[in-house]
Order: structure tokens, then C-alpha cells, then sequence
């Protein structure tokens, strides 16, 4: 079968069969390879993306079912060669260690960010909770979105 979507901006059209899933058509067939796959039971969330705008699990997801619709992956998060903020704030404040988990964690908390500007540490551990960092632990990512947050504020009284 035929799929087409915007892929970060650019559209795409493939022939695909219809068993693939989202996060091996990104990786495999696009070479979009920022999004991880990390298990085989839904839990890591590490192939997380956007689907028009909402946070999913890429592996939970079949490639046809995005076919008319909008996906970002975190190689769409930067904006012309500028880094986007969550992604600074993971790199001020040691949010990860390996990055195997990193991709999906930013494009959770970067969803977060836009529907919430300033969350709580709570808040911020809910988002992420369908998530599994295996090595550096959360305390930094959360203090990675604070970052953003806060940082973003600023920026935003000083436009
Ligand atoms: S690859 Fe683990 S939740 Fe998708
Ligand atoms: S930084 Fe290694 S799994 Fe999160």
C-alpha cells in the first residue's frame, strides 16, 4: 500500500506494506534514526513522536494509520540550526547520560511544555511516566525541563 505524511515539515510518500509500524518507517524507511526502539511490550517509550502535535508511541503505532497525517520526530525539533530549548536544557543540566532514552523524553516533555509553560516537578513526572530512563535518572531530566521552562519565560519578556 501507498502512505503518504508530512514527516518534520517535508512530505513523504512510500510504498509500505501494511503490517510496518510508525517507528520502523521512520527509522528503516526514512533513516530517521534520532527515534529509538528500545522493547517489545509498549513500556520504554523511547519511540516516542508526535502525531499531529499529540506525543505517541511510535511502536504502538502502524505507519498506515498515519498515512494523511503529521508526524515530528526529534530531528524536527531543532529550527534553523538553532537548538530547541528542551533540548539545551537536557544539555545544561546532564538529562542524559547514554540517550537511549533522550529522543522520546524530549518530544514528551517539548508537548508538555507547549500545552503547559511552566509545570511542576509533579507534573513533569507524570508526563513522562509511560517512560523508562535506564541509566540517568529523572532527577535531571526533570531539572532539564525546569531549564526550558524557565528559560523560555525569560526569553519570552525579553522579545
Ligand atoms: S519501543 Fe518501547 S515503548 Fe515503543
Ligand atoms: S540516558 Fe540512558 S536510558 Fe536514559
Amino acid at each position: 500500500m501507498q502512505v503518504t505524511m508530512i514527516v518534520n515539515d517535508v512530505e513523504v510518500t512510500r510504498e509500505i506494506e501494511g503490517r510496518l509500524l510508525l517507528v520502523h518507517f521512520l527509522r528503516d524507511t526514512l533513516s530517521l534514526t534520532g527515534t529509538h526502539w528500545g522493547c517489545d511490550t509498549s513500556n520504554c517509550g523511547t519511540c516516542v513522536v508526535w502525531l499531529d502535535g499529540e506525543p505517541v508511541k511510535s511502536c504502538t503505532v502502524l505507519a498506515a494509520m498515519a498515512d494523511g497525517h503529521e508526524v515530528r520526530t526529534v530531528e524536527g525539533l531543532a529550527k534553523g540550526g538553532e537548538l530547541d530549548p528542551i533540548q539545551e536544557g537536557f544539555m545544561q543540566c546532564h538529562g542524559l547520560q547514554c540517550g537511549f532514552c533522550t529522543p522520546g523524553m524530549m518530544m514528551t516533555c517539548r508537548a508538555l511544555l507547549d500545552k503547559n509553560p511552566d509545570p511542576t516537578d509533579a507534573e513533569i513526572r507524570e508526563a513522562i511516566s509511560g517512560q523508562i530512563c535506564r541509566c540517568t535518572g529523572y532527577s535531571t531530566i526533570v531539572r532539564s525541563v525546569r531549564w526550558a521552562s524557565v528559560h523560555e519565560a525569560a526569553a519570552a519578556v525579553n522579545q
